[in-house]
Order: structure tokens, then sequence, then C-alpha cells
């Protein structure tokens, strides 16, 4: 077996290689003064099954790009079979048509995905249960809920001193899994609304009744405008402590700014997606999904 990765999730590559006890194989990749990419593969893969990972976050196009590279060098070299580790599919929160004529990008990407010849994909907490459905080749989907779980227990937040929030009513599949995850803690759920054309977020009212300690579950935090609504709504309705799960720390348009901020206490997102030098920040602690993926590509 040979594990490569893209230039995107490197370090969480290398983790995951360590787990299973394989070294990182390189790929060799050149890129001109017009952007384009040029890969190629620095091992023999004849007859290997072989793992890549790439997630794609920001840049998303450039990463799915380099992606699909690999995928086509790694199939010409001759390898046995390709499971790709995916761990942040970009583009899934465009799992549906929300106006008439627009593209349902998902669809798009996996189509592309799926005319490569690949034998597997590993997903993580995807955004909706409908995204598994568009998928006809074997999909992995992997979640870190139950490590957020581990987490939370660990802090000692428990059913007496602690509601779950899902920020939106699309988590409300989510909070119901974490929540049996630990015992039924208590959750309840907030009404947002999203403008369609500039992404501002309006957040509504709590469903449910709230405690001191509320902890925040989502699946990624991209602008931080959901979280940051949720926030100030929670803090309105009495809530003194706020605290952040969320999966993919995808971190655009200044989010850290946003999470930096008095009212939450402290955001736990996972290595999903590499977060740069310049959004470290004390209040982010990332936790590593590597050990997860590690189990999985070892069964
Ligand atoms: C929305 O349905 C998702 O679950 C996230 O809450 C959302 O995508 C986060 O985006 P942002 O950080 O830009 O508000």
């Amino acid at each position: 077996m040979k594990i490569f990765s893209g230039s995107s999730s490197i370090d969480l590559a290398e983790e995951i290689a360590i787990s299973i006890n394989l070294i990182l194989s390189s790929f060799e990749l050149t890129v001109f003064t017009d952007g384009e990419r040029r890969l190629r593969v620095l091992e023999n893969v004849v007859d290997e099954d072989v793992i890549i990972i790439q997630s794609a976050g920001m840049p998303i196009d450039q990463n799915y790009m380099e992606l699909f590279f690999m995928i086509d060098a790694i199939n010409r070299s001759g390898a046995k079979s390709i499971t790709i580790v995916v761990p942040y599919l970009g583009y899934q929160r465009q799992d549906h048509v929300f106006r008439d004529g627009e593209a349902r990008s998902i669809e798009v990407i996996i189509k592309i995905i799926e005319s490569m010849n690949i034998d597997k994909i590993v997903v993580l907490d995807l955004h909706s249960i409908k995204i598994p459905e568009l998928f006809s080749i074997p999909m992995i989907h992997l979640s870190a809920l139950s490590i957020f779980a581990n987490r939370i227990k660990k802090e000692g937040w428990n059913n007496e001193n602690t509601i779950l929030i899902s920020p939106d009513m699309g988590g409300i599949r989510r909070i119901k899994q974490i929540s049996e995850i630990l015992d039924n803690m208590p959750f309840a759920t907030i009404d947002k609304n999203r403008d369609l054309l500039t992404g501002e977020v309006k957040s509504n009212v709590v469903t449910g009744e709230v405690r001191n300690r509320a902890i925040i579950i989502d699946d990624m935090i991209s602008s931080g405008k959901t979280i940051l609504a949720g926030s100030e709504l929670l803090h309105l309705n009495g809530v003194k402590e706020i605290i952040v799960f969320a999966t993919h720390p995808v971190f655009s348009d200044h989010a850290v700014k946003r999470l930096n901020n008095d009212l939450i206490t402290k955001v736990f997102v996972t290595n999903s997606i590499s977060v740069k030098l310049e959004d470290n920040s004390p209040k982010i602690e990332i936790i590593s999904i590597a050990e997860l993926i590690a189990d999985y590509l070892r069964e």
C-alpha cells in the first residue's frame, strides 16, 4: 500500500501515514507562471493499493484540480486500486438547487470524481444526508462527532450543566446524534435565515430552554457569521459561556476575527482543512482526525 498527499493535506497525511506504519510517498509538483500545475508520481505504484489524501478547502478549485491530476497520474502509473480521502468535500453546501436556474455544484464534482476510475472515496461529516445518495461508487462517510463527544465528556461538561445547540434547523440530525452519544444531553435549535445573495445571517429564536453553558455544534465554519449570530442570540437569551465545535475550519472572509469576540469562550475544529498560520488563535483548538481516518484505512 502507498499513501500520497496533495498540497492541501500534507500535515494530516503525514500523521495518518505514521499511524498506519507507512512513509508518505511523494509527487513532484511544478507550478507554472500562469498557475497551471504539473504533477508527476515519483514512486513505483504498479499493482499497489494507493491512497490519495487531499482536502478541498480554499483555494477550492485549485485543490480539486490537483486531486484530479493526482488520480490521473496514479492511474497512468499502473496502480491496482485508488482510494481518495477528501476530508472536506468542497461545494457540498450546493447540494440542491435553491433557486431556479442554479447549478447543483456538488453533483458536478461527484460526476467528475466518479469518471476518474477510482475505487472508493472517504469523506468526513457531510453537510446533508442528500449527498451520499449522489455517489454511485463506494463512499465511506466518517464523522468527528464521537471525537467531539469524548472531548465534551473529558471537560466535565455534562447533562446537568450544559445544553447543545444547533445553530440552524439544517443541523437537527447532527445535534440529535451527538446528544445520543452524550447520554441524551438536552439540545435546542436556532432558527436562522441566510440571505442567498449577500450571505448575511440572521438568527431569530432559540427553540428550547437554554442553560448557562451552551455548546454549539456545526459541520463547518466558513465566514463565521452563523456562529457569531447564534452566539449573540444565545447571549441575549442569558447564556454565559459559549463553546463551539465544528468539523471543518473553512475560515473564509475574516472568520477568525468574528470568532475572536468576548461572547465565545473556545472553538474546537478538526484538521480536515489545514488552518493557516495567520488564523492561529488561542481561542481555537485543533483536534486531529488522523486516528479516525487511520483506523478506517487499517481495516
Ligand atoms: C449551514 O447550513 C452550515 O451548517 C454552516 O452553519 C454554515 O455553512 C457556516 O457558514 P458561515 O460560517 O459562513 O456562516
